[in-house]
């Protein structure tokens, strides 16, 4: 594992991407924090960024909800292009145009809360392992248990979740 780059208050990293998640657009920052230039991030797929420790089953419910027209709030390690990695907490949301068609969909990417990751990182330790284990559908299931034990009732409660993790409203 590489080193880890530190993401500050003021550094918000943010891009764009079409239906398929390719990159339309990545600000300054997030060239930088990637380690790519625009060539090699523009419509590449956003799974470029992707970090080992990531869990399908997080990828699958951050899909679900924007395919829903929902927002979402993730907290995200990702890789650079030369091994390195930084966290962040992400709100990712679809834009539509003003005749209401899609126009995109837009991540906002945060310095995110350190001790949020006390929780997060064993809770996408065990979601990894059920996923191998046993599938997705129980990775799901997991993920479920996770927020009812958190305050929620169902897998609509995620973003809650999230929020109250990267607000300090769950404590470790
Ligand atoms: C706007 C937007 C931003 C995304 N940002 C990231 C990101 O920062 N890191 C990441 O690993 N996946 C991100 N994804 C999810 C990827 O599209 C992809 O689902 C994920 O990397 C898992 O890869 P896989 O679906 O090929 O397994 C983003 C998706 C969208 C729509």
């Amino acid at each position: 594992m590489g080193k880890e780059k530190e993401v500050r208050d003021v550094d918000i990293i943010v891009s764009r991407a079409d239906k398929e998640g390719n990159i339309t657009y990545g600000n300054p920052i997030f060239m930088k924090f990637s380690g790519y230039n625009k060539d090699e991030l523009l419509n590449k797929p956003h799974s470029i960024l992707r970090h080992p420790l990531m869990p399908k089953s997080i990828f699958k419910v951050l899909w679900d909800f924007l395919q829903k027209g929902k927002e979402v709030k993730v907290f995200v390690i990702n890789k650079s292009k030369n091994g390195d990695f930084y966290r962040v907490y992400a709100q990712i949301k679809p834009v539509y145009t003003s005749d209401g068609s899609f126009r995109s969909y837009v991540s906002t990417r945060r310095k995110s809360n350190p001790a949020a990751w006390s929780i997060i990182v064993p809770l996408y330790k065990r979601l990894k392992e059920i996923e191998e284990s046993e599938g997705m559908d129980a990775a799901i299931g997991e993920l479920v248990k996770f927020i009812k034990q958190n305050g929620g009732n169902s897998l609509d409660d995620f973003n809650s979740v999230m929020e109250a993790l990267q607000t300090d409203h769950i404590s470790v």
